[in-house]
């Protein structure tokens, strides 16, 4: 018998140090990250943050400038095909043909996996199955509503059976509830084993999922951590306040400890320690003699976990 590996391998994917440019542009400028094998990581960042390059050098379809990436044991650079073998990519542009039904597309991908006739059959009907598209199986992609797309692009990308899988922005443009009914499918595949990289832009999503959790913005990590922590960092709900007058606005800033302050809008937004510290809020500005227009609550943003992280750091 021979043993390849006398040590299992307990990280999946190792990044350090690692670069890009496009023309003189700086888009990644030494991102370090890990995925321990069997967990899921999300690599969370505003639009043109770098996450789908990092996804593209990780599933070797675009050549890093400098740093090391590892994936399932291999290098990305000088052991692609290796790489390959392991990994599954959903992208964050549809790669399923929409001329064509689920099950042909399957089909399809199997075919390009080397699977024969009846293989590449019996494994789309499997996934169909697995991803909950059996009854629309024979319907055109084109009719497919958006989560049902985005369930058969994951279909796809497990053809091969990988054992560490990339998606990209799984769920941007989905209404909430097909977001949930891929939220439970991801939480399946990390349940069955498959280590999962996946890409946001939504912290309740990677709250929802991740084990951990890497913030990059300006091409560099700014936050490495546990949703948990990251969530204590950025705090519970915030209180939006629109005032009546732009001119209050400063002073409101002033009356506040850490208000995120928005002249435009005439809006003035607090982190909310609870139902007195909201009251509190509310009357400083009343003695202030700072009219109220209209206050909501909502759940924090990743705009707030920037602006936390840049304050802390302040
Ligand atoms: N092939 C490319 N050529 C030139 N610029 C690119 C290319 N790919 C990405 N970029 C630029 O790199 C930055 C990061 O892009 P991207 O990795 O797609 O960010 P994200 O996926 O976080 O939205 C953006 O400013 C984008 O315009
Ligand atoms: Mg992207």
């Amino acid at each position: 018998m021979n043993v390849i590996h006398s040590t299992p391998l307990t990280e999946a994917v190792r990044v350090r140090g690692l670069t890009k440019s496009f023309g003189g542009a700086r888009v990644l400028a030494g991102i370090d990250l890990t995925v321990p094998t069997g967990s899921l990581l999300a690599l969370l960042g505003p639009n043109g943050s770098g996450k789908t390059t990092t996804v593209r050098i990780l599933t070797t379809l675009l050549a890093p400038d400098g740093g090391s990436a590892i994936v399932g044991g291999h290098d990305v650079t000088r052991e692609g095909v290796a790489v390959r073998r392991v990994i599954g990519l959903t992208a964050q542009q549809a790669t399923v043909d929409g001329l064509l039904t689920g099950r042909e597309n399957l089909e399809l991908f199997a075919g390009l996996y080397h699977l024969g006739g009846r293989q590449a059959r019996r494994r789309a009907a499997e996934l169909l199955e697995r991803f909950d598209l059996t009854a629309a199986a024979n319907r055109l992609v084109s009719t497919y509503s958006g989560g049902m797309r985005r369930r058969l692009d994951l279909a796809a990308s497990m053809i091969s059976n990988p054992r560490i899988l990339f998606l990209d922005e799984p769920t941007t443009g989905l209404d909430p509830r097909s977001r949930a009914e891929l939220w439970s499918v991801i939480r399946e595949l990390l349940a069955s084993g498959t280590t999962i990289l996946l890409t946001t832009q939504y912290l309740d999503e990677a709250d929802h999922l991740a084990d951990r959790v890497v913030v990059i913005n300006g091409g560099r990590v700014v936050a490495d951590d546990s949703p948990a922590a990251l969530k204590r960092q950025v705090g519970s709900e915030r209180l939006v306040m629109r005032l009546s007058l732009a001119d209050d606005v400063p002073r409101a800033g002033a009356a506040l400890a850490d208000a995120h302050l928005d002249p435009d809008a005439r809006e003035v937004t607090v982190a909310v320690q609870g139902p007195r510290h909201l009251r509190k809020t509310l009357d400083l500005l009343d003695h202030a003699g700072i009219g109220v227009e209209h206050v909501a609550l909502r759940a924090p943003t990743l705009d707030d976990v920037f602006f936390e992280l840049t304050a802390a750091a302040a």
